[in-house]
């Protein structure tokens, strides 16, 4: 019941606000944690503290100071918060990984960005308490799916449930509930989320066990090459070994269009579909139309 409430809490920005807004985007409970209040869940993995890190292992506040207060100081029309996780908007992706032989897991992500151009790189932030967490650090292989605005309620749906106990590609949650219901058949559609959604695993092209999600138009196929205990989550860094693309956003002249496929952004606890086209890389120095 506590991973829920985790969940919810956590990327939400909600209980940024109850808290006096000092951390919007959540990772307040280490914070707390810090000042004595117990507010994260026991460690699940032996060896691990409350917050995820290994004994001795920094935390955020490594410099033993007590971190801002919120409205304390102001500088002109701003107040000092104390420092959190503001850089929004972020991309909120659906990250797919399995074990060879083993039912098929997807996470959703908002802790993601590309680190290197070459070799192509991306990082993604986990933690440790996350079922999917030790199926991407044993086989060392995740998917990056981009989430369109038609795939926004899956992506939530994945963010709210774990594959510790809930299956979340179609055909095996199809599979679980006929278990559960003592291998008779229920009509398709009928499971509390996913199946609705489709969210189909497919082969990926690169990689022997994560697979691809065939409903996302942009699927990154990538090869852990390090990992990074930073605190609450471990970091993964991982080179983007090949990229599946939908031809639907492929134009004629084989370039990819990807304004077409209705991606979404998140930003404060909010899913968004994308604005309006404001201009392209370096408008701002090209010599004005008209
Ligand atoms: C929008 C959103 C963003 C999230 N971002 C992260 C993240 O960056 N890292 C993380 O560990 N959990 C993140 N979560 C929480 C996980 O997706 C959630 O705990 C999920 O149930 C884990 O699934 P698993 O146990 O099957 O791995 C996010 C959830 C949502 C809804």
């Amino acid at each position: 019941m506590k991973r829920k409430k985790d969940n919810r809490a956590e990327y939400s920005g909600r209980r940024a606000k109850k808290q006096s807004g000092r951390e919007a985007g959540g990772e307040s409970g280490q914070i707390l944690a810090k000042s004595g209040k117990k507010t994260g869940k026991k460690p699940k993995q032996p060896g691990r503290d409350a917050s995820g890190k290994k004994p001795g292992q920094p935390g955020r506040h490594v410099s033993g100071k007590r971190p801002e207060q919120p409205g304390k100081r102001a500088i002109g029309k701003k107040q000092v918060w104390r420092g959190g996780n503001m850089l929004y908007p972020v991309p909120a992706v659906m990250v797919s990984c399995a074990r060879k032989g083993e039912r098929p897991d997807i996470i959703t992500i908002a802790w993601a960005g590309t680190v290197c151009s070459n070799p192509p790189m991306v990082s993604i932030s986990i933690r440790p308490q996350r079922y999917s967490h030790d199926i991407i650090e044993e086989t060392g292989e995740f998917v990056i799916n981009l989430v369109t605005e038609k795939l926004a309620r899956a992506c939530d749906w994945c963010g709210v449930k774990s594959g510790r106990d809930t299956a979340k590609f179609a055909a095996e949650a199809k599979a679980q509930r006929d278990e559960a219901a003592g291998m008779k058949k229920v009509p398709d559609g009928t499971s509390e989320m996913a199946a609705p959604e489709k969210l189909t695993a497919g082969k990926a092209s690169c990689l022997e066990a994560a697979p691809i999600i065939l409903e996302s138009p942009v699927s990154l196929e990538c090869r852990v090459k390090q990992k990074i205990e930073l605190g609450s989550h471990d970091m993964f860094l991982a080179e983007v070994v090949c990229v599946d693309v939908d031809e639907a956003f492929i134009d004629s002249k084989g370039r990819l269009d990807l304004d077409s496929a209705g991606l979404i952004a998140y930003s404060h606890g909010t899913y968004f579909g994308l604005g309006k086209k404001l201009g392209t890389f370096g408008y701002s120095v090209r010599r004005r139309e008209g």
